[in-house]
């Protein structure tokens, strides 16, 4: 993926996400062996906050604040330092969802319709890509909370980390910006794996949205399930929502009901 889709660029640190954007497309399980080492992330992270009231931007960082570590992630051998970087999230209020169509969609993903018919609805008043979703930045119109890019350490995969990020940034959105709904267009990485052909994927797209695996009723794409996790209601897909191969350029939407996660206490 282009790392111009994901909008913001900067030096590494609290100035802005990194210029680069390792990794985007890799699905490789992450395993760290020994679980001590788990513990010891977790306990040690600590998260830099920068909130700009003015433009509604949000930029939070997690990093390492611990001993140096030396561990494995499968056979590779890893480090970890003071202040490493172990992932980040960019997210602002944005004008370009109405509070009222967050609702709507929400309640379509909720009770009423499966993806493909929410689409059929709803597909029209939609933003048609990613790319114009980031322009849109009249913020003192913002009527929901638009979440950018969570990204994580590769080695650092599966600890819950996206979690944290994502918990801090909504109710950051629901404490500072007194924001309703928040707004996601995700990835689908694991559509290249499911089908061979975009002619495909482009035929099974709302199909492949509503899929839950057995285990939990959780969707079976990675990508989609971290958004679960942190109490995201799927909608439906999006067709062509980004320059992104892995997925072949197929998206979903995703809605946060942040007074629904309050009243629950997840945030
Ligand atoms: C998507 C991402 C932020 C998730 O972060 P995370 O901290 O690993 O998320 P979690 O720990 O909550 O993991 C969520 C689930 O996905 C799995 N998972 C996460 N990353 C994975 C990967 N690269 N390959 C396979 N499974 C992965 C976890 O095992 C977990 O599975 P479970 O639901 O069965 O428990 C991280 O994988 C990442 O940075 N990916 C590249 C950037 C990207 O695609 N961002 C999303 C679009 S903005």
């Amino acid at each position: 993926m282009k790392q111009r889709h994901f909008g913001n660029s900067g030096s590494e640190g609290v100035d802005g996400p990194p210029h680069k954007l390792p990794a985007l497309n890799t699905v490789a399980n992450p395993v760290i062996i020994d679980p001590r080492v788990v513990d010891t992330v977790r306990e040690h992270t600590v998260m830099l906050e920068q909130v700009d009231p003015g433009s509604t931007m949000i930029f939070l960082t997690l990093k390492y604040d611990g001993d140096l570590l030396r561990f494995k992630v499968g056979d590779k051998p890893k480090e970890l330092k003071r202040a490493d970087m172990i992932g980040f999230i960019n997210a602002r209020g944005s004008s370009a969802f109405t509070a009222e169509l967050a609702e709507k969609l929400y309640r379509a993903g909720r009770h009423d319709l499966k993806p493909d018919e929410a689409y059929k609805e709803y597909g029209s008043m939609l933003p048609p890509s990613y790319e114009e979703l980031c322009r849109i930045k009249d913020s003192d119109k913002r009527e929901v909370g638009f979440l950018m890019l969570v990204h994580v350490d590769q080695d650092l995969r599966g600890l819950g980390m996206s979690g944290r990020l994502l918990r801090k940034t909504l109710e950051v959105m629901r404490d500072k910006f007194h924001l309703d709904y928040a707004v996601v267009y995700g990835r689908l990485p694991n559509l290249s794996n499911e089908y061979a052909s975009q002619q495909e994927a482009d035929k099974h797209l709302q199909e492949y949205v509503a899929r839950k695996r057995d285990s939990d009723g959780m969707h079976p794409d990675w990508a989609v399930r971290f958004h679960q996790h942190a109490g995201c209601q799927v909608v439906c897909g999006i067709p062509n929502y980004s320059d992104d191969k892995a997925s072949f350029n197929h998206g979903f939407v995703g809605v946060y009901d942040l007074a629904k996660l309050r009243a629950e206490r997840r945030i």
